[in-house]
């Protein structure tokens, strides 16, 4: 399973990075927002570090003939760009249009497997399931993803499945187990991945007993 970040946090991607194990970016308004740096200047840091692996960045435009000329703006920060539209019947002749134009599309907030056949059907690279959001909703989240991923294999659907809205390792290994393609974490989920107590107690007990060896 590919691992991507959800976040536009440029000390976080290369903490992540450093590590060996990044595929990719997924970002949207709500988190370019919080770094308080103009969205270009932000897009194009991100787009370097990662290069070629892809960045998800949000279209805004309600309209799809608007969305091209979007994307295509874009596109001339950098080329491993992909294009999240939110799902719907705009969103869906987005799509259309955007892959007709030879550009990658992520459908975002994507709460149903209908939704997620059309947009593999409209020609998205990616689907992003909100597991997250429909938990807090007393939904199961990866019920979704169980779905999705089992309608795509029965039809040999392309698309790929990103896990989106993760809260914590649970949706990342069941993910994993369901044969998702890839999951995308913030930061705070990320490091609850590798962080275990008993981790922790053990190289404690070993720096303490490395210690009570006689030196010579
Ligand atoms: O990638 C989608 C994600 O950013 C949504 O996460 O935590 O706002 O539900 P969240």
């Amino acid at each position: 399973m590919k691992i991507f970040l959800d976040t536009a946090n440029i000390d976080a991607i290369k903490e992540v990075d450093a590590m060996g194990i990044l595929d990719g970016v997924t970002t949207n308004p709500t988190i370019i927002s919080r770094e308080k740096r103009p969205f270009r200047e932000l897009v194009e840091k991100i787009c370097e570090i990662l290069h070629p692996r892809p960045v998800n960045v949000e279209i805004i435009s309600e309209n799809p003939k608007e969305m091209v000329a979007e994307a295509k703006e874009y596109l001339k920060i950098s080329d491993n760009l992909v294009m999240k539209v939110a799902m719907g019947k705009i969103g869906l002749e987005g799509v259309k249009r955007l892959t007709d134009a030879g550009i990658t599309t992520n459908m975002t907030l994507v709460f149903s497997a209908s939704q997620a056949i059309l947009a593999s059907k409209a020609g998205a690279r990616y689907v992003s399931p909100f597991v997250g959001r429909l938990d807090d909703i007393s939904s199961v989240g990866m019920e979704l993803v169980g779905q999705i991923v089992d309608i795509f294999y029965n039809y040999d659907m392309k698309t790929e499945v990103i896990v989106a809205s993760i809260r914590h390792p649970l949706h990342f290994v069941e993910a994993a187990l369901m044969g998702a393609d890839i999951a995308t974490l913030p930061p705070t989920a990320f490091e609850k991945l590798y962080k275990h107590p008993l981790t922790e107690i053990g190289i404690e007990r070993f720096k303490e007993d490395y210690k009570k060896i006689p030196k010579s």
